[in-house]
């Protein structure tokens, strides 16, 4: 069988994982998809890093926008991540040649999700992200597929691994604000430029996204309400256990009467509630429905194998002919959210 041929542009945390796994158990993706998976080019700054996996006979591109418009590919994998630059270019490259995308991107998706969704079904493509929303958790497939029948009054959760972590180790173990970013930069779970964790921006990319699913309403990073957890202090999380709450950084969309309102900021949580005990990098959506009630996913939501497993979903989707239309793309009304810091949830 002719190969399904794969371009993989990044090659980081999340991309050595998604290269390493197709390359170890090449047997069971081939049994998922009918043929073999290929990794036929690859782009990254450095070729001679030691990344665990053996890419000789691949195709290098400096740049993963050639890569995208030039390599012999089936499939673009984009996990080089930022919303603009060679993320976007590439991206773009690769629909308009009427490729279709796997990617991780929420930074690219929640700035520009609504103009590729549009390019991608101009070109008769689909853009695939699950692993773009809380790691490795499948809460894009669950949002698409899984709750189709109903309607969403609520979608919330933690969605930031390594905000999440250091509040965990601040509280569990008093390590101080810095220490604990930098261990979780060491764990690889951080993104690139770490602002966007402890900013809040990331978990807001993300957010963006799963209002789009939850309420078929269009992308709309611009009106969610975002603050950060780089005021949160040892003392805050001592005031607050002793009040009998756990503080994390929540993301929460909902049903309200003058639209859906978005927001992320730290939340005093009651320490016996399911939100509370979700600990270290694990994320957790919950998500309030007419038929379900409530649901509560949890798991891991960073780091290289998590978050490949998400995109190698995507990939056997892909492989497999697995076509969605990306977003919703309707006008909306959503509100503006402005509230004191540290309410209780
Ligand atoms: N920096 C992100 C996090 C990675 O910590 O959750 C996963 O998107």
């Amino acid at each position: 069988d002719r190969p399904l041929n794969l371009g993989l542009a990044g090659i980081g945390t999340v991309g050595a994982s998604v290269a390493r796994i197709l390359t170890e158990k090449q047997e069971h993706f081939s049994k998922m998809t009918g043929r073999p998976i290929e990794i036929k080019a690859v782009s990254a700054r450095d070729r001679n890093r030691d990344r665990g996996v053996d890419l000789s006979g691949v195709d290098w591109f400096d740049d993963p926008v050639r890569l995208a418009q030039e390599a012999d590919i089936d499939l673009f994998v984009e996990l080089i991540g930022g919303a603009d630059g060679p993320a976007l270019e590439s991206v773009k490259a690769a629909l308009g040649r009427g490729i279709p995308v796997v990617t991780a991107n929420k930074a690219l998706l929640a700035h520009h999700g609504v103009s590729l969704a549009r390019l991608a079904q101009r070109k008769n493509v689909t853009i695939l992200f699950e692993a773009a929303v809380a790691g490795g958790i499948p809460i894009i497939k669950t949002m698409r597929e899984a709750l189709r029948g109903n309607t969403v009054s609520r979608v919330y959760g933690i969605l930031n691994g390594t905000c999440n972590y250091m509040l965990t180790r601040m509280e569990r173990e008093g390590v101080a604000f810095e220490d604990v970013l930098r261990e979780a930069q060491a764990l690889g779970y951080a993104e690139a430029d770490p602002t966007f964790d402890i900013g809040g921006f990331d978990a807001a990319h993300k957010l963006a996204i799963l209002t789009s699913l939850a309420f078929g309403t269009e992308i709309d990073l611009a009106s969610i309400f975002i603050e950060g957890i780089s005021e949160i202090s040892l003392d805050d999380i001592k005031a607050a256990a002793e009040l009998g709450y756990r503080i994390k950084l929540l993301a929460v969309a909902q049903r309200t009467d003058s639209g859906i309102e978005q927001r992320v900021h730290p939340t005093m949580i009651p320490a016996g509630s399911a939100l509370a005990q979700v600990d270290g990098v694990t994320n957790a959506v919950a998500v309030d429905t007419d038929l379900l009630g409530s649901i509560l996913i949890a798991g891991p939501g960073a780091g290289g194998n998590a978050t490949a497993s998400a995109v190698l979903s995507d990939i056997i989707d892909a492989a497999n002919g697995v076509y969605v239309s990306t977003f919703t793309v309707v006008p909306q009304s959503l509100t503006a959210y402005k509230r004191a810091r540290m309410r209780a949830h």
